[in-house]
């Protein structure tokens, strides 16, 4: 199946309508006024932990749903939430832009990311911010990351960190001109069913090599892993197709058909403005379609959060106990 032909639709899919999405942004508005208006203050956090709580029962339902089961696409999408794209200012196209002041969008993120558990960031990868854009960088078009244009690979992100995210949320500010650009995710709970037992047991087996990207500075502490774990029937999944090398014949071969199972299940979903993808990183990759830039300030423009789900089990990583982990 081609890129062009696929499903465009993910089954947990909601959206809101014109009361929800006003009773969302009357919470949004509480939590910019909210002292120190620094997103990545201790203080900040804490109090869009708690505006979380004052959200409408819509969207904290369908995060508590998804947080018990992220069902078979492995992903939640939110549409209609309050992003008024003619607030906006320009798309940034500097690298490694990222938010620092209180905005609605960021709020809305940060806000999801308490609900799903807790926002965190890697201190090697856009200063840490807890907020950040995923936008196209002049001279970066072939950039396998998201200062791209080019097609994005698949991956779990930070594939080869202990403490990887949970989730990872998007966020769309802006779509692209041509609005082609579509998020890709595949998900082992559709593409296990199409793999032969040897290759399930292959990818079991800890026979793949995943490098941490240049930023993070590790770059000779290579991690041997296996691609799945846990449940035979509904593991987790750990592979970036584009950092991940399998080191065996066999490896390399269930690497192959992992990678075609994938495509045949892949899933595009769209972005417009006020919709929010929710991507359970255990058992879903991701990537994107390829678009045309134009550095003119209306190119796409989405913002990114991580979240853990239990943000103890990285404690020795967090300096203060703070939501950034060290390396
Ligand atoms: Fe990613």
């Amino acid at each position: 199946m081609s890129i062009a032909t696929e499903a465009h639709t993910i089954e947990s899919t909601i959206a809101f309508g014109d009361p929800v999405r006003a009773a969302i942004a009357r919470t949004v508005a509480d939590m910019l006024a909210t002292a120190p208006r620094r997103i990545d203050a201790p203080g900040w956090v804490a109090a869009a932990r708690e505006c979380w709580h004052r959200l409408p029962v819509e969207p904290r339902l369908a995060i508590s749903r998804f947080r018990r089961d992220s069902g078979p696409d492995g992903a939640q999408l939110l549409r209609g939430l309050p992003v008024r794209e003619e607030d906006l200012p320009d798309t940034p196209t500097v690298p490694e832009s990222v938010q620092r002041d209180a905005t609605q969008p960021a709020a809305l993120l940060v806000m999801t990311a308490c609900g799903l558990g807790e926002p965190v960031a890697f201190r090697a990868e856009k200063h840490g911010a807890l907020v950040q854009d995923v936008v196209p960088v002049p001279g970066a078009e072939s950039v396998q990351g998201n200062s791209g244009s080019v097609l994005l690979t698949f991956h779990t992100e930070n594939a080869f960190h202990q403490h990887r995210p949970d989730y990872v949320l998007l966020l769309c500010l802006r779509a692209d001109h041509e609005r082609v650009a579509g998020l890709r995710l595949a998900s082992i709970r559709r593409a296990l069913p199409l793999m032969s037992p040897a290759d399930r047991e292959v990818l079991f087996r800890d026979e793949f090599v995943t490098v941490p990207p240049p930023s993070f500075g590790r770059a000779d502490s290579a991690v041997s892993h296996p691609v799945l774990s846990g449940d035979p029937d509904d593991p987790d999944l750990r592979i970036d197709f584009a950092a991940t090398t399998p080191r065996t014949g066999r490896a390399e071969q269930a690497m192959i058909e992992l990678g075609r199972a994938f495509e045949t299940v892949a899933r595009t979903v769209r972005l417009l403005p006020g919709d929010l993808a929710i991507v359970d990183n255990r058992v879903v990759v991701h990537g994107r379609t390829a678009f045309q830039p134009n550095y003119d300030g209306r190119d796409r423009w989405l913002q990114r959060s991580f979240a853990l789900a239990d943000l103890r089990r990285s404690r020795l990583y967090r300096p203060d106990d703070g939501n950034v982990l060290a390396n």
